[in-house]
């Protein structure tokens, strides 16, 4: 179980402060799929950051079976949206996904645990290319290659596909969910779009804008497999997904303006 206790973080310069996450707090039981959802600039990827360890928060912990994380945990990996920046541009494939285990098994085992991961992604066939020879999408198959062949119990990942386009992203959030169906472990998925959210996840933990807070915590009653088509014909989906735009829209209001009378009601 990994929770987050009262969690804050603020930044500051010179005399500015900036305080960007405000006493956040859940638990998240493992296996489990988890979406962040939240506006643009509302703390999500330093959220992010400081439960990877990345980042010390001013206030609150992050515990891991009780135990408080110090430092970057080493049953945790991260997948950032940058893949151009993520891999070394100076190994091939195969070398950039046995670089994370390659000091701690043997060089044949790495090598064949690497070329499973390759073709888990779908990657067959491309072992030996650069990463500056694959597209944008092969690129981020390789960067979850690489996070995954250590077997990380955590899997954070910050808007991993937010910078592919429409059609490659629909495929990696499948190739995704059939990675994470075979062995399922906790994922914590940062993400601003609401249809991605609902899709891949059991629940969707909504941050609302600077200072953010846990504005809702939905579980997400959909059936798996899911599918790209029927899961977002389901009616389900088009009341959660209106539930959460209203959510994710109401705190991008000027401060001055006044809340719709649904959220003042709350
Ligand atoms: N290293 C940093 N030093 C100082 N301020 C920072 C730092 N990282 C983020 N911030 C500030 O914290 C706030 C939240 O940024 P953050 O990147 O966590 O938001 P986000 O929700 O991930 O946004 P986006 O959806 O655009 O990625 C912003 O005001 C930003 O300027
Ligand atoms: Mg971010």
């Amino acid at each position: 179980m990994l929770q987050v206790n009262r969690l804050g973080k603020t930044y500051t310069r010179g005399k500015q402060a900036n305080v960007v996450l405000d006493d956040i707090s859940f638990g998240v039981p493992d296996g489990q799929f988890v979406a962040i959802l939240g506006p643009s600039g509302g703390g999500k990827s330093t959220l992010l950051r400081c439960l990877a360890g990345l980042m010390e928060s001013t206030s609150g912990s992050v515990t891991i079976g009780g135990k408080i994380v110090r430092g970057a945990p080493k049953e945790m990996v991260c997948v950032f949206q940058e893949y151009s920046r993520s891999l070394f541009p100076w190994r091939r494939l195969l070398g950039n996904v046995t670089y994370p285990i390659e000091t701690s098994v043997p060089k044949k085992v790495a090598a064949q645990r690497a070329h499973e991961m390759i073709a888990t992604v779908g990657l067959d066939g491309f072992a030996a290319h650069y990463p500056w020879e694959l597209s944008g999408g092969m690129q981020q198959r390789a960067a979850i290659a690489r996070a995954l062949v250590t077997e990380p119990k955590y899997l954070l990942m910050d808007e991993p596909f937010g910078a592919l386009d429409a059609q490659t992203r629909i495929q990696l959030e499948d190739t995704l969910l059939e990675i994470w169906t075979k062995s399922p472990r906790t994922v914590i998925f940062v993400t601003h779009d609401i249809d991605e959210a609902i899709y891949l996840s059991d629940r969707v933990i909504v941050l609302g804008a600077r200072p953010s807070r846990v504005m809702e915590d939905v579980m997400i009653d959909l059936p798996r497999p899911r599918n790209q088509i029927t899961t977002k014909e389901d009616r389900r989906f088009a009341d959660y997904r209106r539930s959460l735009f209203d959510l994710i829209m109401v705190p991008q209001q000027p401060a001055n303006q006044s809340l719709p009378p649904a959220r003042a009601a709350e």
